[in-house]
């Protein structure tokens, strides 16, 4: 028996036979000569079916066979230059394990199909060359997310999907049933890394994350993934610098490793090799005035629309960090400046290229009595919070961190239009299935 290979080996094994095992993605019938193209979620591959080469059962096997039926074909491996991978299967075997009907085919075609349809058929859409690309890099960026934190010295401590309380406003809470009480769907584990930092110094969570958005955008989905870390002791400057440190080295694995994908995608990797630190850095203040030279409506106190954020990162190659945003606009954790404060010690990083806020953080409101008087000034339920209370009374010293969310610094690094690729099943305003 040849042995089983997967399609990105065959390299390893130019002239031998082989087993692979996957889909047919293609075929072409020229006479007694048939091209399938293989594909097994590693690679494509072309096979050549030779009539008189085969027995007649195996060409006749071939021969029409529906795009996406599942098969095992045997044959060997031989070298190509013409061959889009660099390598041929002179087939010599092609056991079919389930031929999908001609009179109901394979729902996507190489023609175009409209965003919806593909998106209803996202549980078949995922087989295809690009969103497979689009999985690889989120594979790559998660792993590159933990890499980074592993290698110093962060402990990943999970915070829990059901929560008592709203962490980022009560706008956007998914409320369910919790026995006899009501819980909320987690919108950030931040509140609860506060707690691991305080337990063992440097912490991340990473996880899905809950809001209900209500607004269609090109960056908002309802449910999401976030890497939250928490340093106690850090400031400001050290969420700012992390956080650049992060996204750096997280663009320098990707290119490191995912260059075929990058360029399945067609992703100008040049911008992508400027992502070097230091990024720059201005203050909200001058994020202002920058906007209203450009002509946006925007005043001092107002939160930026997705079109000032674009704004703002036009004419840098480099992410943005935006920090001290008036108090008013930010959650009711944010410590305010000592020296103004009006603003909040905190940060957005806005990724280049127009895709807007990848990273939102700062420093924690140490201090107990104007942290009981913010939850109380943001009408939240006193009660729920005890126990973040409780990290204030029992040692508190000042702290920081920030989220990034998978997804928009996915569709960033991708150059993605719409972060509804960029998760294997988007949730949305509209959708839920598949
Ligand atoms: O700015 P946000 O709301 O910050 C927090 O949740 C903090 N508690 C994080 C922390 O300091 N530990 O969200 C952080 C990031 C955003 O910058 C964005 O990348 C992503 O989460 N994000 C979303 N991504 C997709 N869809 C949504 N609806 C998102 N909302 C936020
Ligand atoms: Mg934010």
């Amino acid at each position: 028996m040849p042995p089983i290979v997967e399609i990105r080996q065959v390299s390893e094994h130019a002239g031998q036979e082989v087993v692979l095992q996957g889909w047919l993605y293609n075929l072409r019938e020229s006479g007694k000569l048939l091209f399938p193209l293989f594909r097994d979620g590693t690679g494509i591959i072309q096979g050549v079916v030779v009539k008189s080469a085969v027995p007649p059962e195996v060409f006749e096997s071939v021969r029409g066979l529906t795009q996406e039926s599942s098969l095992r074909v045997t044959g060997k491996v031989r070298a190509d230059k013409r061959a889009p991978g660099g390598f041929e299967l002179d087939v010599v075997n092609v056991e079919v394990l389930q031929r999908v009907p001609a009179e109901t085919p394979y729902p996507i075609t190489p023609k175009d199909h409209g965003i919806e349809f593909l998106m209803d058929h996202r549980h078949l859409w995922l087989r295809s060359t690009r969103q497979r690309a689009i999985l690889g890099v989120r594979h790559e960026i998660i792993k590159a997310v933990r890499d980074f934190f592993d290698n110093r010295g962060f402990t990943l401590v999970d915070t829990p999907i059901f929560t008592p309380a709203a962490c980022e406003g009560t706008t956007t809470l998914f409320e369910v049933n919790y026995f006899e009480e009501k819980a909320y769907l987690t919108q950030s584990g931040q509140l609860y890394n506060e707690a691991a930092a305080m337990a063992v110094g440097k912490t991340y969570c990473f996880g899905p994350t809950f809001r209900a958005e209500k607004s269609k955008t090109r960056r908002h989905l309802t449910e999401f993934w976030m890497v939250e870390p928490e340093v106690a002791y850090a400031h400001l400057d050290d969420a700012m610098t992390l956080g650049e440190e992060m996204v750096a080295f997280i663009v320098e694995r990707v290119l490191e490793k995912r260059r075929p994908e990058l360029q399945i995608l067609e992703r100008n990797v040049e911008n992508l090799e400027k992502i070097k630190t230091p990024f720059p850095r201005m203050t909200y203040d001058e994020a202002v005035k920058i906007l209203q030279s450009k002509g946006s409506e925007i005043q001092w106190g107002g939160d930026f629309g997705a079109t000032d954020e674009t704004m703002l990162s036009e004419g840098s190659d480099k992410p943005l960090l935006v920090h001290r945003y008036p108090s008013q606009v930010k959650a009711f954790y944010m410590a305010p400046d000592p020296e103004r404060p009006e603003v909040a010690l905190c940060v957005d990083m806005l990724a280049p290229e127009g895709y807007g806020e990848v990273i939102g953080g700062g420093e924690r409101l140490a201090d107990l009595a104007l942290l009981e008087q913010r939850i109380d000034e943001h009408k939240l339920p006193r009660k729920a919070f005890e126990w973040y209370l409780d990290l204030r009374r029992y040692g508190t010293v000042p702290h920081a961190g920030f989220g990034m969310g998978i997804e928009r610094a996915v569709a960033w690094i991708c150059g993605l239009e719409h972060v509804r690729e960029t998760i294997p099943f988007a949730r949305m305003l509209n959708r839920l299935t598949p």
